[in-house]
């Protein structure tokens, strides 16, 4: 039920009939206040002006072509030029009983789905995953299950970064310190440890950058020395990634890994079709591609460097690859890369060449859904003490930690073993959630004390607020499955017309997240869901009234409620509690 889709729709058949040129389209928003109904027309006076008119005018008269019988119980003119809507009462219930029978809460799947390629988490071999990587792995996964739910065809692309000069010298490293190292007992931290010193050989010693160099060629032309000992730290690196997704509640697995290396077979064949299309010059022994769109500090056309005068490949080579490979290959309709907004430039510069050479044809979509850094409470960038940046394991065990003091303040009635169950789901899914709430586009200030607050748009009250739908049928002695379905449901007070409009709203917000890859909207609408629930449940008593037509009708607006808040938050990749 896509109520906004449909408002859309009629009032651009009315925009049409008004004789307004059909590039112009309709605005539809939801009302920002009570008094302006429940969806308004927004951007009637841009339109005018550019048609000649007054915006009044033109409002007029597309209310006049305007059919929302049934729908609508008041179309008025607002200021110069709004249109607000108010929606018809019976209609809202008729179709609130109606998603209440249909599966997947009523949403329409699309008629076509896409193939949609999403570039996320993409952390890099040797090293731990930091902060940076947790926005990527989660804003990620919520879009990947919003899309799925939709029924696109989504491939999770981990992007995991397993290539470059730098293998050279962990192996060069690996192999002359390897008696020092017991082989089996080697952490992703040891790997951390060895790349640093392995950096620190080859920036003081010539001899060492040599060997880190020749073993660079010996992993590319696939050495099988080198390569055993190369996909021994893919393995290490991974493993314990692996643990840290399913710890985030993260759809990722080893499938979905599709790493930089995978590429590499490809790059000799794309610097060459470069510079036989006239894009890529050799200087020097360097290829480089020029782009006339982009300027340099000296205000000259941008070189991008696809290839080393050494023969080696770069970062953008490798991206230029990926991009063609997802479109020939992977068949993507759509291809979303959540990565750090300081790569932004990268991306353009990439995807600028990807066009030029006609790899991804301009109807396929390359987005980049960028993303700001998490700030302390300073405002600058989460670190430890000591100033190094925070190990995403740790991350996650301070939120388990911080939620189980205060769990056990509560002196809940749970075994010890039951309280760290439950704070590892409530303090992993706060963690995410006061991630997911900001808008990505922006840095954000984390800040413990917010993240575990139980009052305004967070995971706990959240979690909560499920909690208390779900106990209201429990205190009735109601099997919710018993429930699904047949009652009508009835709109006899405001607050439960509040109520059916924010649930009819669940739709066009999901619709909304798939396209803009915005999670926060997401949170807001189900905060918002949670507090409209709260104010129902206030006046409209469940319990205690008499009428039963009623009163079932208001149990199917409670479970509307737990089975969209559930659903919603799934989507986030956040757990819920029956009992907290
Ligand atoms: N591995 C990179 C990093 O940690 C992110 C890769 C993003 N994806 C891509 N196709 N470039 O910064």
């Amino acid at each position: 039920m896509n109520v906004k889709k449909i408002i859309y729709n009629r009032i651009f058949g009315a925009m049409i009939a008004a004789g307004i040129p059909p590039h112009f389209k309709p605005n539809v928003c939801q009302s920002t206040k009570i008094q302006f109904g429940d969806y308004q027309i927004n951007g009637i006076i841009s339109i005018a002006k550019q048609l000649g008119q007054s915006p009044n005018n033109l409002a007029q008269k597309i209310i006049q072509y305007l059919n929302l019988n049934a729908i609508a119980s008041k179309v008025e003119i607002a200021g110069p030029g709004f249109i607000n809507i108010f929606l018809e009462r019976t209609w809202l219930s008729q179709q609130a009983t109606k998603i209440s029978q249909l599966p997947y809460l009523g949403i329409d799947k699309p008629l076509m789905s896409k193939t949609i390629v999403v570039d996320y988490s993409s952390p890099n071999v040797a090293k731990e995953m930091h902060v940076g990587h947790l926005r990527s792995t989660i804003i990620g996964d919520a879009i990947v299950r919003t899309l799925s739910f939709l029924g696109h065809n989504v491939i999770r692309a981990n992007h995991l970064g397993d290539w470059g000069t730098h293998f050279g010298m962990l192996i060069a490293y690996l192999t002359q310190y390897k008696n020092q190292y017991n082989d089996k007992n080697i952490s992703l931290a040891d790997l951390e440890m060895f790349y640093c010193k392995a950096k620190c050989k080859y920036d003081e010693d010539e001899g060492f950058v040599k060997l880190a160099r020749d073993y660079v060629v010996k992993l590319q032309n696939g050495d099988i020395n080198c390569r055993k000992i190369w996909k021994k730290l893919v393995d290490i690196t991974m493993n314990q990634n692996q643990k840290i997704y399913d710890r985030l509640n993260v759809t990722l697995t080893s499938k979905d890994i599709m790493p930089e290396s995978l590429y590499n077979d490809m790059l000799p064949n794309i610097v060459h079709d470069l510079i036989k299309k006239g894009l890529a010059v050799n200087i020097k022994g360097t290829t480089i591609v020029f782009l006339n769109e982009f300027k340099n500090k000296k205000d000259q056309p941008m070189g991008v460097i696809i290839q080393k005068n050494d023969g080696g490949y770069l970062y953008t080579t490798t991206d230029i690859a990926c991009a063609k490979y997802r479109y020939e290959k992977l068949h993507a309709d759509r291809m979303i890369y959540y990565v750090d907004s300081r790569q932004h430039q990268h991306l353009q510069h990439t995807w600028s060449i990807v066009r030029k050479a006609g790899y991804v044809p301009e109807s396929v979509t390359l987005e980049h859904h960028a993303f700001g850094m998490m700030l302390n409470k300073d405002g600058i960038p989460f670190k430890t003490r000591s100033g190094s940046t925070i190990k995403l394991a740790h991350l996650l065990d301070e939120a388990v930690e911080r939620t189980f003091i205060i769990m056990k303040q509560k002196n809940l009635r749970m075994s010890q073993q039951e309280l760290l169950n439950l704070s590892e789901i409530i303090g992993i899914g706060a963690l995410k959630y006061a991630d997911l709430s900001k808008n990505r586009t922006t840095d954000y200030i984390f800040d413990w004390d917010n993240m575990l607050a139980l009052e305004g748009n967070t995971a706990l009250y959240m979690q909560y607020a499920y909690t208390r739908v779900i106990s209201i049928f429990r205190k009735l002695d109601i099997d919710i499955d018993s429930l699904s379905g047949n009652s009508n449901i009835f709109i006899t007070q405001e607050q439960e017309a509040q109520l059916v409009i924010r649930l009819l709203q669940f739709e066009e917000n999901v619709i909304q997240v798939a396209h803009d890859g915005t999670p926060h909207l997401m949170c807001s609408y189900l905060y918002n869901l949670a507090v409209t629930f709260s104010r129902f449940y206030e006046k409209c008593s469940i319990i205690a009234v008499n009428n039963n037509k009623i009163r079932q009708s208001r149990l199917q607006l409670a479970l509307l409620t737990a089975k969209t808040l559930k659903q919603g938050l799934d989507m986030l990749g956040i757990k819920t509690v029956e009992r907290m």
